[in-house]
């Protein structure tokens, strides 16, 4: 069992790993900036906020931006005015500062650790993150850094945050995918992965990346109490978690197992489209059939929402 990294390898393994992945990361994992992205981080800021209508936020932080997802498309789709991006990783940044250019969006954007933001007090009505968390050395300390720079009655919101026993779930369609990696390469006539290899599947969205430093850069996975304890114990109030994705997390998992056994070129195209195509029909049956009925933690992504109080 090797010892567990220390926090400044997290940071950064966490900067290499997301530098080297930035420049292919749109295209591998289907981000989109048109209506499909704009829907889906709608529903997922709906869900969050546990209300009909979306408030107009006029000026936000997000944490971990990577590439954009979650702000650019919140400011298209109306609900962000202004929007200020932080990532650990300079490259992603640049990535999403490509993004923000091309849809002729204004962001600013600073790298730097979440845990110590160059940002002044109390600048932000909201601060948000997707699928960042979980990254994260010390939460405490980031969720501090989240409190001082919301504005008195400023709303946090993270999603996308892998839950424990959703995790623990995950390993069954992973290990089968393994099992039947072989058959499924033959089927595709794909030849198998290179030693530099290609990453599994994420919260909600799956992540690339090399097998060995995911043990470094994925350190943690939550339980509903533990988000509400950390927003808690940070000063925040009325506290909400939701959970979503099961089937189409299972279904993500199993296809990008599958994939990360393969030589990327050689995985068709019409693969990758029914395997993006599923994922999205899946999710739309998690959100109408499950998520009402099951409780957050049978979920493999999990949503925080809390608010700082006036
Ligand atoms: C899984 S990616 C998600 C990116 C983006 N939020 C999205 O949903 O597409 C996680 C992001 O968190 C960033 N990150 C990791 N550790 C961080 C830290 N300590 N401080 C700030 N950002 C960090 C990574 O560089 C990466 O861009």
């Amino acid at each position: 069992m090797p010892a567990p990294p220390t926090a400044a390898q997290i940071r950064q393994v966490n900067v290499r790993y997301h530098d080297a992945a930035a420049e292919e990361y749109d295209g591998k994992w289907g981000i989109d900036f048109g209506p499909t992205g704009q829907s889906q981080v709608l529903g997922k800021l709906r869900k969050a906020l546990g209300r009909g209508g979306l408030p107009v936020f006029d000026r936000g932080l997000e944490i971990g931006a990577g590439t954009g997802y979650f702000t650019l498309n919140l400011m298209l789709a109306g609900v962000l005015r202004e929007a200020v991006c932080t990532d650990i990783s300079p490259g992603m940044l640049a990535a999403l500062a490509a993004n923000a250019d091309e849809l002729g969006l204004e962001v600013e954007t600073i790298a730097g650790d979440a845990e110590r933001l160059a940002i002044p007090d109390e600048s932000f009505d909201l601060v948000f993150g997707h699928a960042v968390l979980h990254h994260l050395p010390d939460l405490e300390r980031a969720f501090a850094e989240f409190h001082r720079v919301l504005r008195p009655g400023g709303t946090l919101v993270f999603a996308g945050e892998p839950s424990r026993y959703g995790d623990r779930l995950a390993t069954v369609p992973k290990r089968s995918a393994l099992t039947l990696a072989p058959l499924w390469r033959r089927a595709l006539r794909a030849g198998p992965a290179t030693p530099e290899g290609h990453g599994t599947p994420g919260n909600g969205r799956p992540e690339g990346g090399d097998h060995g430093m995911e043990f470094f850069v994925d350190v943690h996975a939550f339980s509903p109490a533990d988000l509400r304890r950390l927003a808690f114990d940070a000063g925040l109030e009325d506290a909400s978690v939701t959970g979503e994705e099961l089937l189409a997390s299972w279904f993500g998992w199993a296809n990008r197992t599958l994939e990360s056994t393969a030589d990327p070129d050689d995985v068709p195209w019409l693969w990758r489209q029914y395997a993006y195509r599923g994922y999205l029909l899946l999710q739309q049956i998690d959100r109408r059939l499950l998520e009402g009925r099951l409780p957050p933690e049978a979920f493999y992504n999990l949503m925080l929402a809390a608010r700082k109080p006036r």
